[in-house]
C-alpha cells in the first residue's frame, strides 16, 4: 500500500483504519447484502447507523439533551443562509465577526434578509489574526452573534468565545447542533428545506440524508472514542502543530504569517521569502508524495491541514522535509 501524505484543507485525510473498515463493508455491510451507499434511508439497517452516528458525537462531544443534532445537505454554505432565515425572529439584526471569506459569505447572505452589524475586522492585515472585541460594539437586541471559529483559509481560530449576554453565539463549523428553542420561529419565506424545524421534526429525515457521509462519520467518531475521545486527541493535535510551528518559528527561511494567540491548530499556512522558493517548494515536496499544500490564493504560500486524522509521523517526515529544503535552498 503507498499512501501519499495529504495535507488538503477539504476534503482531507481519513483515518486508515476508518477507510479499511469502510473497504470491508462496502459490498456486503455486515451481512446485509448491499453496501451503505444503496440502502434506502428509510430501513432498519441504515436508521442504526445514523442512531450510532448521533450517539457517538453527543457522547464524545457531550452534546446537551436541550440541543438538536442535524445532518444535512447543502453543506456549511447552506448554512449561510439557514441561520439568518431561522434565527432572525425578533429584531432581525445580528452582529458578526469578519475574520475572512468565510464571514464574508455568511453576511452578505444574511443581509439579505436583515440588518447587519459587523463588530470587529482583520481585514486590515489580511485577516492574520482575530480581531480584540470590544462588548460596547455589541447589538443586545440582535437575534445572534456569529462567529468563525476556525478560519480554514487564513489559519486563524477563536480560543475563547466572546461574552454575548443572552444573545445565542452562532459558529461556522461542519455541523448542525443547535439549541431547541432557537428551532420553530423560522422567517415565513423560508422554504420548507432550509427551516431547521423539518429537519429535527424528522430526525434528519424530511428527505434523503447524506447517508454514505453520516456513515464514515459514524466510522469517524467510533475511531476517535476508541483513542481516548476528544481529550486524547487535542492532545495529539497540540502536540502535531508545536511541531509545524516550533519548526517555522526557528527556521531562518520559513515564517508564518498568523500571530502567535491567534493560531489554527487545524490549517498552518507558512511562506518562503520569495514567490519562486514557495512554487519550488510545492513542486519538490509534491514529487515526494507530500501534496496538496498550496495555500488559498488570497494567502498565496503553503498552508499544511493537519486535521485530526493526520499521524504525528506525518507532520514529522513534512517538518524534514521542509528541514532539507532550507538547508538546500535557503
Ligand atoms: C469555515 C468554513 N465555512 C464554510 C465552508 C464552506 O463549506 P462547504 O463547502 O461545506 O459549503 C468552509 C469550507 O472549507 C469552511 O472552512
Amino acid at each position: 500500500m503507498s499512501r501519499i501524505l495529504n495535507f488538503s484543507a477539504g476534503p482531507s485525510t481519513l483515518p486508515v483504519p476508518v477507510l479499511q473498515k469502510a473497504a470491508e463493508e462496502m459490498v456486503d455491510y455486515r451481512g446485509a447484502g448491499l453496501s451503505v451507499m444503496e440502502m434506502s434511508h428509510r430501513s432498519p439497517v441504515y436508521q442504526d447507523i445514523f442512531d450510532g452516528a448521533e450517539a457517538h458525537l453527543r457522547e464524545l462531544m457531550q452534546i446537551p439533551d436541550n440541543y438538536k443534532v442535524l445532518f444535512l445537505q447543502g453543506g456549511a454554505s447552506c448554512q449561510f443562509a439557514m441561520v439568518p432565515m431561522n434565527l432572525f425572529s425578533s429584531s432581525n439584526k445580528a452582529d458578526f465577526v469578519n475574520t475572512g471569506v468565510w464571514s464574508k459569505k455568511a453576511i452578505a447572505e444574511a443581509k439579505r434578509y436583515g440588518d447587519i452589524n459587523i463588530v470587529a475586522s482583520s481585514e486590515d492585515k489580511n485577516f492574520s489574526y482575530i480581531p480584540k472585541l470590544d462588548p460596547s460594539a455589541f447589538n443586545s437586541n440582535a437575534d445572534y452573534f456569529h462567529i468563525t471559529s476556525n478560519n480554514t483559509i487564513y489559519g486563524t481560530c477563536f480560543n475563547e468565545l466572546p461574552d454575548t449576554g443572552s444573545v445565542p453565539i452562532v459558529a461556522d463549523m461542519s455541523i448542525v447542533i443547535i439549541r431547541e428553542d432557537l428551532i420553530g420561529n423560522a422567517m415565513d419565506i423560508t422554504p420548507t428545506m432550509l427551516n431547521y424545524q423539518t429537519h429535527a421534526d424528522n430526525g434528519s429525515m424530511f428527505n434523503t440524508p447524506p447517508c454514505y457521509s453520516i456513515y464514515i462519520a459514524k466510522l469517524v467518531f467510533e475511531w476517535l472514542k476508541n483513542l481516548g475521545g476528544l481529550e486524547a486527541i487535542e492532545k495529539i493535535n497540540r502536540e502535531k502543530a508545536a511541531l509545524l510551528y516550533d519548526y517555522i518559528d526557528e527556521s531562518n527561511a520559513f515564517s508564518a504569517p498568523v500571530v502567535k494567540e491567534d493560531r489554527s491548530l487545524m490549517n498552518v499556512p507558512f511562506i518562503l521569502p520569495s514567490e519562486e522558493l514557495n512554487a519550488k517548494f510545492l513542486k519538490e515536496a509534491s514529487e515526494n508524495g507530500v501534496v496538496n499544500l498550496k495555500g488559498h490564493r488570497s494567502v498565496g504560500g503553503m498552508r499544511a491541514s493537519i486535521y485530526n486524522a493526520m499521524p504525528k509521523e506525518n507532520v514529522a517526515t513534512l517538518v524534514d522535509f521542509m528541514k532539507k529544503f532550507e538547508q538546500a535552498n535557503c
